[in-house]
């Protein structure tokens, strides 16, 4: 969580740092500030609330200077407040300091410098760090730096710059992502590339445990023992308009609407010459992958729903035991793992602290990791033995849309791919299901179109107080994923359960005012989910279902249906989610809530 930014070179700095600061919002967007040096004067803009609200600040009270670093924060430690906000200063308001992370040791630290007679400013746990800085400023900015990560625990990312070192941001990571980049002018650090993408072509990903220096058109990247690391820069996959609205009112909306696109361009590159292509960075033998006789797969929110039907489809296809856990849970229940299970992650951002955790549990027991990862170069992807990409392209709404949906696809060409290695499926199954897959995305097409007659529905319940979201088999995971969406964005109480469990105790909740979205496509339980939805309308609940066109008896049974194409039972989560999306979507902006930013939530979640 937490953006940060720095940028040292000839543009306008407060603009430069606005500038990203504005496309890391989505890291978190409780409070935001800059601070710039100009001569020999620190000046700090910051404020709690919306980015915007920072942009009017330094509006009425314009900056410049010839470098500065800039904060977009998640609390974690003290409320979005102004002392709390980033940046943080010394007690002689002569070092700045952006942060992302946590500090784990802080208050042991917080007493030893409040000892030495430092004054603290902020219930931040971040800022022992600066006053750490300040310990040893006399050795320069470097340095100090140097000898205060050693004394901290916890992950984190911070850049620092200091009055009469007017050439240079330090920075350092630990465990925390940050990226820098530079030319021969200028140079900046970003949380993530697309804090840069405006300005440079080419990123360097810090390694871990590393020291940066930067400076106008120079980049000198050491160890923590101070020793030159050598790195090669990469270039950036993404453009501007990658990391732009468009004309969509929300970035949620048009990455919903991205879907056909998304994940007609998977099923391209992973059909290529008729065989499943999963992509040069699998880097898990045949050998390797045909002795596995478990999977144990490990994700959060969103990306744990993508791995419900992971499960469900892998154990169909390839006949391998399958479990799914929250990373959370899986990180601390001492799992019992034998060195032929295979340890997957799926992840979008690729730096959710608690999956991480989760990978790192797995490589001490030295299994191999296999990760679904969006994001390229992060965590998840450097620390796994292999990974799919993900292919969704930048998501930025906080609302996970067409990474979930990507996800899903990438896990069923994996399925078939260990289906066929094994011998479950044939080359015909092979082919009918590229046939249904190469048709999804046209299918998803025809569900958008439907967009008005989802708003119309949203009009209705927008002001329902609670929802109910059921689902059986591979569609338990899209009730489950329909009730996150609505819940996250409108803040309406929305309960996903397994349709068949319903009697065993939510069923006490319906009453004539509780809207139950009841996906029930063609399936082996269709009739079983059809009677569940009898069981809703007897007590006056009003379903809203999701069927296949044509089917009269649950549109019947409903008061509200929206038709999906028929299409193979292992297709359908990815069609029946989309209607949810939609009505999530309507329900939070009817509201008149941000939809982008929900109260509360980050993008990424880098803290456990
Ligand atoms: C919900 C949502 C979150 C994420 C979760 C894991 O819409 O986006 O539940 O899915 O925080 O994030 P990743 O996939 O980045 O590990």
């Amino acid at each position: 969580m937490c953006g940060i930014v720095g940028y040292v070179g000839a543009r306008n700095v407060p603009s430069v740092l606005l500038g990203s600061l504005w496309r890391l919002e989505y890291r978190g967007y409780d409070s935001s500030g800059i601070a710039v040096i100009s001569n020999s004067e620190l000046i700090v803009r910051k404020v709690p609330g919306k980015l915007s609200e920072l942009e009017e600040l330094i509006k009425r009270k314009p900056v410049s200077g010839e470098l500065g670093i800039g904060h977009t924060r998640w609390a974690t430690h003290g409320v979005p407040q102004e002392n709390n906000t980033h940046p943080l200063l010394d007690c002689n308001e002569e070092v700045a300091l952006v942060v992302n992370g946590i500090i784990e040791n802080y208050l042991t630290l917080k007493d030893e410098l409040e000892a030495k007679g430092h004054i603290f400013r902020s219930l931040t746990d971040s800022e022992v760090i600066v006053h750490l800085i300040e310990q040893n400023i006399s050795k320069g900015l470097t340095e100090a730096v140097r000898l205060t990560v050693k004394k901290l625990t916890g992950n984190f990312a911070f850049a620092a710059i200091r009055i009469g070192e007017n050439k240079e941001i330090v920075c350092a990571r630990h465990d925390a992502p940050l990226i820098c980049c530079y030319n021969a002018e200028e140079a900046a650090v970003a949380s993530d590339t697309s804090g840069v993408v405006s300005i440079f072509d080419e990123v360097i990903d810090i390694p871990n445990d590393s020291i940066v220096i930067l400076g106008r058109g120079t980049c000198s990247i050491l160890n923590f023992q101070g020793r030159e690391t050598k790195t090669t820069p990469r270039k950036v996959m993404i453009e501007v308009k990658d990391i732009d609205k468009g004309h969509f009112p929300t970035f949620m909306l048009k990455e919903i609407y991205e879907q056909p696109k998304v994940l007609h361009n998977i099923v391209k590159e992973r059909t290529s010459d008729s065989q499943i292509q999963l992509g040069a960075e699998l880097s898990l033998s045949e050998a390797e992958l045909k002795k596995i006789s478990r999977i144990l797969i490990q994700a959060c929110g969103t990306s744990w729903h993508a791995g419900l039907i992971g499960k469900y489809i892998i154990e169909k296809f390839a006949r391998i035991h399958t479990e799914v856990d929250i990373s959370s849970e899986f990180r601390y229940r001492d799992a019992v793992l034998d060195n032929d299970t295979l340890v997957m992650a799926i992840s979008q951002s690729g730096e959710t602290a608690d999956t991480i955790a989760g990978l790192r549990e797995a490589k001490v027991k030295f299994l191999k990791v296999l990760s679904v990862v969006n994001v390229l170069q992060s965590s998840i992807h450097r620390e796994s033995d292999g990974i799919i990409e993900i292919m969704a392209g930048p998501e930025i709404g906080v609302a996970s849309t067409k990474a979930y949906t990507a996800e899903i696809v990438n896990l069923y060409f994996l399925a078939l791919y260990l289906g066929r290695l094994r011998g479950f499926v044939s080359k015909t199954q092979l082919k009918e299901h590229f046939a249904a897959l190469m048709e999804m995305p046209d299918q998803v097409e025809q569900i958008l179109r439907l967009d008005n007659d989802i708003k119309d529905i949203a009009k209705e319940f927008c002001n329902s107080r609670d929802f109910l979201f059921l689902g059986r088999g591979l569609n338990y995971a899209t009730a489950l994923e329909g009730a996150l969406k609505l819940k996250e964005i409108s803040y309406i109480n929305a309960t996903g359960y397994a349709a068949g469990e319903m009697k065993h105790g939510p069923i006490a909740l319906i009453d004539d005012k509780m809207p139950v979205v009841c996906v029930n496509p063609r399936s082996s339980v269709y009739d079983k989910m059809l009677n569940n939805i009898q069981e809703v309308v007897a007590r006056k609940g009003i379903p809203i279902s999701i069927v296949t066109k044509g089917d009269q008896r649950t549109r019947g049974a409903s008061k509200y249906a929206i038709s999906i194409p028929a299409c193979h039972e292992c297709i359908s989560p990815i069609l029946s989610v989309i209607p949810l999306q939609l009505l999530a979507h309507h329900i939070a902006a009817l509201k008149g809530l941000d939809v982008d930013r929900p109260r509360n939530l980050a993008k990424s979640v880098t803290v456990e």
